[in-house]
């Protein structure tokens, strides 16, 4: 396998034309699923177990009582009525309440690269794309679930791609960061065809025991095959525009590392999974990303009113509504900012894509649109389209 960078956009520099564009894409969707029911009744009885056994330390104050979730809230609050997952049993069990995810031989392909390479298939099949002419694979997703060797490396060789892989975090803006680097890639013509694949196994870092958050997160993988207009399929998006935006924020955290080790079943080590002020990553990202569309619009000479879709970021239906109707400058209904929160949760970087590969092939020649993602850094991304044909 070869894993230095490929040159052939070098060979033949005058058939490319360095205007990067979105083939296809694809989306691998786990079987099993959890409704706000079935996830609410075991964490219910995650709460009694824990309040019957520690009743004692409960009445003397020296632990606190856990309260109840409640499908009503869930769906309020966010908009999430279920989510996909990896493995269910575990994680509605309420003595266990995370994923079991049986360890894999090395030489056997692991779980991520797995359904990045579904997803990955799927845009490649889209594209009518033999894997021997794809340049490159990056791996972008908000956890990964080794260092090295890259999830990337492991997708490249399983597609039986040349040319060179690695992995990226950026956290729910992994995808569109992912984007922007390989359209960098083209417009550079350091690369013709890259692949950004994003296997989001999202259960793994929610503390499923934390009634705040334990509701928001589902697993996915999506691919998006990136390339220069020159050798795309006749069916593609023209990428108009990419930018992105970082600013340091504490309020979506994670401290798992290689220093240190996940355990959920301790309530000391919580930060070593998910954890967020969500009020406050709504009012400060609702702002900052609306503006950033805005400016990026203005940017790229182009109307926000007349955008014909919003494919945002899956995190929150309030969030959604407010930036869309800062955009659109009206309400927008689902056909013009669809969600898929609804069946999915949120999927982190993988939440636009789907959106996305879900609701875009009813467009015409012409119309433009936005990928959008937001979320832990903060770190925000944009990419503005337009179909092709
Ligand atoms: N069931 C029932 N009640 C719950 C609950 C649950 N599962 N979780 C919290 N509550 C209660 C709280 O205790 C609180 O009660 P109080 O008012 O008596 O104190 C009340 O509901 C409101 O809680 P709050 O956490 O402020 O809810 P919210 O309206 O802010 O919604 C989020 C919570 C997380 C859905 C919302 O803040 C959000 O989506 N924020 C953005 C998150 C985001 O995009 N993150 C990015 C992740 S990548």
């Amino acid at each position: 396998m070869q894993t230095t960078q490929d040159t052939t956009a070098e060979k033949s520099p005058g058939s490319l034309t360095g205007r990067p564009v979105i083939s296809s894409t694809g989306l691998f969707t786990p079987e099993e699923s959890i409704t706000n029911e079935e996830l609410v009744e075991s964490f219910n009885a995650f709460v009694d177990l824990h309040n019957e056994r520690n009743a004692d330390a409960i009445a003397a104050g020296a632990v606190e009582a856990l309260h109840h979730s409640s499908v009503e809230f869930i769906e309020k609050a966010s908009g999430i009525k279920a989510r996909h997952v990896m493995s269910k049993a575990p994680i509605i069990d309420p003595e266990t309440m995370c994923p079991r995810l049986d360890d894999r031989d090395n030489d056997e392909i692991s779980i991520m690269a797995e359904i990045g390479v579904l997803a990955a298939r799927q845009a490649l099949e889209r594209a009518g794309r033999d894997p021997k002419d794809v340049d490159a694979v990056l791996c972008a997703a908000s956890n990964m679930q080794r260092p090295y060797p890259a999830m990337a490396i492991e997708i490249q060789e399983a597609l039986g791609i040349e040319g060179f892989g690695f992995d990226m975090n950026v956290a729910c803006s992994s995808a569109t960061f992912g984007i922007q680097t390989a359209a960098d890639y083209v417009r550079a013509g350091n690369a013709k065809s890259v692949l950004v694949v994003s296997p989001e196994i999202t259960s793994g870092h929610l503390n499923w025991r934390d009634r705040d958050s334990h509701f928001i997160f589902g697993d996915v993988a999506t691919a998006v095959l990136v390339e220069d207009a020159a050798v795309a399929p006749h069916q593609h998006w023209d990428i108009l525009g990419t930018k992105l935006k970082t600013v340091f924020s504490n309020n979506i955290r994670n401290n798992f590392g290689f220093l240190n080790r996940a355990h959920p079943e301790s309530a000391g080590d919580a930060d070593k999974l998910f954890v967020q002020e969500g009020r406050k990553v709504f009012k400060e990202v609702v702002p900052m990303v609306a503006q950033m569309i805005l400016d990026e619009a203005e940017r790229l000479e182009l109307n926000p009113h007349a955008l014909r879709r919003l494919w945002l970021h899956q995190a929150n239906a309030g969030m959604n509504r407010l930036i869309a109707q800062r955009v659109l400058g009206h309400e927008a209904n689902e056909d013009e900012s669809p969600t898929v929160l609804d069946t999915y949760g949120n999927t982190s970087s993988a939440g636009s894509i789907i959106a996305f590969h879900l609701s875009s092939d009813d467009l015409k020649k012409g119309d433009t649109g936005l990928i959008c993602s937001f979320g832990a850094g903060y770190s925000a991304g944009t990419v503005f389209v337009q179909k092709a044909a």
